[in-house]
Formats: C-alpha cells, sequence, structure tokens
C-alpha cells in the first residue's frame, strides 16, 4: 500500500510540474501506457492470491483512475495556458494576398495507391469495409473465442450506447460479449468474412482501410492503416502466399529485398507467418533489403478452416491465403519518415515536404505499367 501511494505521490508531482504537452504525454506513457509502471502493476494483479487481489484490485485501479484525472486537468490547464499566449502574442494580417497552393497527397495515401497497383497487377481487386463494426465479423467469425484475451489484447474501442459508461464497463457488467456489440475495427480482417460471405470463389480481394486501437505512444497511435489481402480457391497453398508476399515487397521498394517467414499465431489462421525483411541502420537512415537486422512488416498465414466455415465455406473444397500489413509503417520505411505521430498532426509544412504531387501517378512510384 506504502508503494502506491508513494507512486501517486511521484506522479502527482510530476505531473504537477511538467511544463509542455510533450513532456505530460511521456508522462502519461511511463505510468498508464502499455508498458508503463502503473499498467505492469496492473498486470501483476493476476499472480496475486483472491485476498490480496481484493485489496490491490482496487487500490490501484484508484491509483490508475486518480493519476488519469490529474493528466487531464494538467492538459486542459497547460491548453489553456498555451492559447493564452497565442492570443497575446499572435496577430493576423488580414490583408496579407491569399495564397493557394496545390495540395499533396499524405504518403499514407500514396503507399495505399502504390500497393494497390502492385496487387492489381496479380488480379486483386479492391473492396471496402466500415470502420465501425460489430463483434461478429471483427472477433467471432475469425475464430477469436467469446471473451478470449485476445480481444483485450486488440485493445478494442467499444462503442457504447449510454455516453455515461464506458465501453469496458459495459462488458464488465454484462459479462460477455453479444455479436451485436458495435467496435471500431481493430483490424482489416473484418473485409474478409464480409467477403467471403457476400462472393463465391474465387476470390482475390485487398482491403486497405483505417483500423483502430486503444494505444497511444511513439510507435502507435489510436487510428492506424492496414492493407488486408484475402485469396480463395480450390487449390491454393502457402507457396503461393509466399510468391504472392515475396513479388509484392520486392516491387514495393524497388529493389530484391530478402525476407523471411517467422511461426506466429492468429485465431484466424492456421498456420499462421509474420514476414520480416531484411534491413541496415546507417546513422539515422533505415535501408531496406540489406544488412542483419529483421524488421516485421506483415502478418499472414492460411485462411482457417473454422473462417471458411463461419462465411459457408466448405474447407474441403476452398482455401486460401490471408495476410494483413500496416501501410504507416511501410510508409515510414519507404519514405524515411522518422516519427508516426507527426503523420497524423494535420501539419501543412509536414504535409508539404513528405506529401506527393496529385499528379503523380503511382504506378510512376513503382515502375510498374
Ligand atoms: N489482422 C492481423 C493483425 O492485425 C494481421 C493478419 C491478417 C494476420 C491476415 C494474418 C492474416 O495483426
Amino acid at each position: 500500500m506504502t508503494d502506491i501511494t508513494a507512486i501517486h505521490a511521484k506522479y502527482a508531482r510530476l505531473i504537477d510540474t511538467s511544463d509542455s504537452l510533450s513532456r505530460l504525454d511521456d508522462i502519461r506513457v511511463s505510468a498508464l501506457g502499455r508498458k508503463g509502471e502503473i499498467s505492469m502493476m496492473m498486470r501483476g494483479l493476476g499472480e496475486m492470491t483472491l485476498d490480496e487481489k481484493k485489496v490491490m484490485g482496487p487500490a490501484l485501479n484508484g491509483l490508475k483512475n486518480d493519476i488519469a484525472a490529474l493528466i487531464e486537468t494538467r492538459k486542459t490547464a497547460l491548453e489553456n495556458e498555451a492559447l493564452n499566449k497565442a492570443l497575446a502574442s499572435e496577430t493576423l494580417d488580414m490583408s496579407l494576398p491569399v495564397n493557394i497552393g496545390m495540395g499533396t497527397l499524405h504518403p499514407v495515401q500514396q503507399v495505399m495507391e502504390e500497393i494497390t497497383v502492385i496487387f492489381s497487377d496479380t488480379g486483386f481487386s479492391v473492396v471496402e469495409g466500415p470502420d465501425i463494426e460489430d463483434d461478429f465479423h471483427n472477433f467471432t467469425a475469425l475464430n477469436f473465442p467469446p471473451d478470449h484475451p485476445a480481444r483485450d489484447m486488440h485493445d478494442t474501442f467499444f462503442m457504447v450506447p449510454d455516453e455515461t459508461e464506458s465501453g469496458k464497463d459495459v462488458k464488465r457488467q454484462t459479462g460477455k460479449h453479444t455479436s451485436e456489440q458495435k467496435v471500431l475495427r481493430t483490424h482489416t480482417s473484418p473485409v474478409q468474412i464480409r467477403t467471403m460471405i457476400n462472393r463465391k470463389p474465387p476470390i482475390r480481394i485487398i482491403a486497405p482501410g483505417r483500423t483502430y486501437r486503444c494505444d497511444s505512444d511513439q510507435t502507435h497511435t489510436p487510428m492506424f492503416h492496414q492493407v488486408e489481402g484475402l485469396a480463395i480457391d480450390g487449390d491454393i497453398h502457402m507457396g503461393h502466399l509466399k510468391g504472392c508476399l515475396i513479388n509484392f515487397v520486392s516491387a514495393f521498394f524497388e529493389n530484391d529485398v530478402d525476407v523471411r517467414f517467422r511461426p506466429h499465431h492468429f485465431p484466424f489462421t492456421e498456420p499462421s507467418a509474420e514476414m520480416d525483411v531484411r534491413y541496415e541502420r546507417v546513422g539515422s537512415e533505415i535501408r531496406i533489403g540489406q544488412g542483419d537486422k529483421w524488421m516485421e512488416i506483415l502478418g499472414c498465414g492460411m485462411v482457417h478452416p473454422d473462417v471458411l466455415r463461419a462465411c459457408n465455406l466448405n474447407p474441403d473444397e476452398h482455401q486460401g491465403f490471408a495476410f494483413g500489413m500496416g501501410v504507416d509503417r511501410l510508409a515510414m520505411l519507404k519514405y524515411g519518415i522518422p516519427d508516426l505521430r507527426d503523420m497524423f498532426a494535420a501539419d501543412t509544412r509536414w504535409l508539404a515536404h513528405y506529401g506527393f504531387s496529385p499528379l503523380l501517378q503511382a504506378n510512376l512510384a513503382t515502375g510498374l505499367s
């Protein structure tokens, strides 16, 4: 308990003396982020006895809520301070001439188009699904058992009908997920389900789009982008999957890129793998395709028979592969963008620097016709 009081005091002091929003956000990450001190303590609850849990559970929850509230209050104060300062020092010259420059394509948009061009060349068409999904398409049909921890692992944003309650509380109150429970999709894989239910094989689609997880630090943003891929036919095997993805990375990085497939687990594919690309760091630059380090860029595997069955397909007649890749990470790697968070800050100077001319076709950029 003294531990908790001391930790409370430590963060209260840090929050109170933080003098910028970025410093405050660092404090939030170190306390409440995925690997934050308080989050790690909460994770430790699982190993405690029931009696210990009865004491420590509420105490840790209280600590977490207190610190979150202190951060929120300090944030508002800092924002007000910054606004007042800006109002006092900035002036607006209404007589300046209007400057309407041409906008640029965001690197994420550019990379999505590059990915689309590469896959269309091998017969994939583009489909889209809704950002607001239901539990059935996002989890159940993808073979996540009900109340499986993997659903929490995805740090899901649950949509709550009554705004006074948080999604997690509702889940706890009802004790189970209902298949109509609305969530912000945590991945683009639900588009696999929608496609298999609505189309007959052979299927070859990619599905680019926004995805959401409750996570925010230097390498995670609550909204990010993925491209899903799905191929279903009568005689598809792992060799097709590998060939397709090896072909993709070489075209995307415009280079013969060395890759490796590492065994992994996803509930909706079996076998499952992650694909890494070889890279090296030269100074602050990352060079893809050479060197002795490996970086994970996508998850993939053969569609699980249970998933096929959930979509009314017979696994003895149809099989296929699926993959999902993080678009933001690919854009950062290809175009040397150092910080993920800048991507979504809507700063026009950043866009002018990293953006692409809307008149430059993506297929020119990839060298494919
Ligand atoms: N949906 C997985 C993720 O978000 C990626 C994936 C897609 C893995 C398709 C296998 C097959 O991490």
